[in-house]
């Protein structure tokens, strides 16, 4: 006998209410928060704060090697701290430290991340996740570099699959255009205001030449220079890299003036043609992402508070909980 119209509703009603119920249930699962180690590892914003404090002041550069590290593992399947993991020995397998786009990545980031560790298991064995440590390390440098102290969320497991080949699809080049950078953000759940923000963390560090050099000399094939490059800077940047034969180490500034500072110089930068990628510079060409440039670049407190909404959003891409899909490695650069 076909179900009357009631009992159908009443099981429709059902369905969806017990719906209604498991689904918030099962994202808060998922859902990263602030105190995640409260009771299993009260101390570890404290352990980890010694370490990076240290060696910020013993080599700034691990600021911005640490944050470049953190981005490049949550695009690439999430922040899990995949890009952790090392190739087992002699294994043909390549892991995405290995991926070309990877190559760069300096090591201070990978050792900040290895001594936490190992701290971190001495005080509170098998309980704090890799990607968690680089997520608060990343934090530690935005504020010791002079940038907004935000609250870090929790809860991260480390992911067990890391692919040197899932890299190259997954992180933007330097010669992206916004279209590109839009639609590989929009992949990520990142905004076009997003992607504005998070390119504010290129107010520090440094690229080397071959990121640019093409624009010194021949911008998309035009045998020109980048007519969007301040001509001071070109001569400088053309005296450090010229066209052949430069040493493949030397790196530029993104920002010339404070290189270690984290500050909104980036963005007024690029209203000057001061910008050092052509994937930075373009943000002040296109008028989808022109009108946040220059806001930003007129209002520190604005970036500040954006920029930790922002990596909050970036820090919770692909997030893995419980056994099934994370484990959490005891050696960051071991899958076990
Ligand atoms: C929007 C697209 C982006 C592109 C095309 C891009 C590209 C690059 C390139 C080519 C370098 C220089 C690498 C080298 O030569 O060593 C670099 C450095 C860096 N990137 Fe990005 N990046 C982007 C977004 C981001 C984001 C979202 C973050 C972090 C939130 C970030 C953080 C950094 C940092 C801190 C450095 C300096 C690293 C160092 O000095 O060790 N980048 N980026």
């Amino acid at each position: 006998m076909p179900p009357s119209i009631p009992s159908l509703l009443t099981v429709t009603l059902l369905l969806s209410f017990s719906l209604s119920l498991s689904k918030p249930a099962g994202r808060r699962r998922r859902e990263l928060i602030v105190d995640y180690y409260a009771k299993s590892c009260p101390q570890v914003e404290q352990l980890i704060a010694s370490l990076t404090s240290q060696h910020f002041k013993e080599a700034p550069v691990s600021g911005p090697a640490t944050i470049r590290l953190f981005f490049h593992d949550c695009f690439v399947d999430g922040c899990d701290g995949s890009i952790l993991i090392a190739a087992k020995a002699g294994s043909k397998e390549l892991t995405e430290k290995d991926a070309e786009d990877n190559k760069e990545l300096r090591g201070e980031g990978f050792e900040i991340v290895r001594q936490a560790k190992a701290v971190l298991e001495s005080k509170c064995p098998g309980v704090v996740s890799c990607s968690d440590i680089l997520a608060i390390a990343a934090r530690d440098f935005v504020h010791l570099a002079g940038g907004p102290y935000y609250q870090v969320k929790k809860g991260r497991w480390d992911g067990k699959i890391s692919i040197a080949s899932r890299v190259k699809s997954n992180l933007p080049q330097s010669n992206s255009t916004v279209d590109q950078l839009i639609k590989l953000f929009s992949s990520k759940g990142l905004t076009i205001n997003d992607l504005v923000v998070l390119s504010g963390a290129h107010t520090i560090g440094f690229a080397h030449c071959k990121e640019f050099v093409n624009r010194l000399y021949d911008f998309r094939g035009t045998k020109q220079p980048d007519p969007a490059i301040d001509p001071r800077l070109l001569k400088e940047l053309r005296m450090s890299c010229p066209r052949f034969g430069g040493s493949a180490d030397v790196v530029a500034p993104f920002d010339v003036t404070t290189p270690f500072l984290f500050d909104h110089a980036y963005y007024a930068n690029l209203g000057a043609k001061m910008g050092l990628l052509a994937s930075d510079q373009a943000l002040f060409l296109d008028p989808r992402t022109k009108p946040l440039v220059q806001e930003l670049g007129k209002d520190k407190q604005k970036f500040f508070q954006a920029f930790g909404v922002a990596m909050e959003k970036m820090g919770s891409i692909g997030v893995k909980r419980g056994r099934r899909h994370g484990e959490k490695r005891r050696d960051c650069s071991l899958h076990v």
